[in-house]
């Protein structure tokens, strides 16, 4: 208690005339960085952290894609996987068909199935994890 309301303090009083060096926004403030993880942009060596649950959720999505996606769908969502072309998986890459398809609509197929996809029982945040995997994959 007595440290949170002295923290508090000090936060009040920056710049400190204490010596002490400046306390500036970029010491705390992780924010971009977190996303840059997220986005899979940083190396693990600069992730000194727990991850968020955001992070676990594209974790949990990527292995899901590798063990329950890709037979069908392919590495890029291409369609190209070993099952692909009897099941006629379509090509998630499709700039066409991505600039039509809704994230909802993503969701919703993966949750219900469709034709000779089956239905995945995912959380919310591991079935928008996959959407934002094939959006991450859509051909330019
Ligand atoms: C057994 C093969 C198979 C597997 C496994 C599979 N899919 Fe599919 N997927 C299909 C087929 C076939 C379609 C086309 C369905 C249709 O339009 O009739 C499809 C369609 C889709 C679509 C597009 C739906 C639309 O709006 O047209 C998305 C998104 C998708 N799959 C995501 C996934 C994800 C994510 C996984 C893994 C969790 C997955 N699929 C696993 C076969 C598969």
């Amino acid at each position: 208690m007595g440290a949170l309301a002295l923290s508090l303090t000090a936060c009040d009083h920056a710049p400190s005339s204490s010596g002490l060096p400046e306390w500036t926004a970029k010491d705390h403030d992780r924010s971009e960085e977190n996303a840059r993880v997220a986005q899979g942009q940083a190396p693990p060596s600069a992730r000194p952290r727990k991850a968020t649950p955001e992070e676990e959720a594209t974790q949990i999505a990527e292995l899901t894609w590798g063990t329950q996606c890709t037979q069908c769908h392919g590495p890029l969502g291409k369609g190209d996987g070993p099952n692909g072309a009897m099941v006629k998986a379509p090509d998630l890459t499709r700039p066409d068909w991505q600039e039509r398809v809704k994230d909802a609509d993503m969701a919703a197929t993966i949750r219900a199935g469709k034709g000779q996809m089956p239905k995945f029982e995912l959380s919310d945040a591991v079935t928008a994890a996959l959407v934002k995997r094939i959006r991450k994959n859509r051909a330019p």
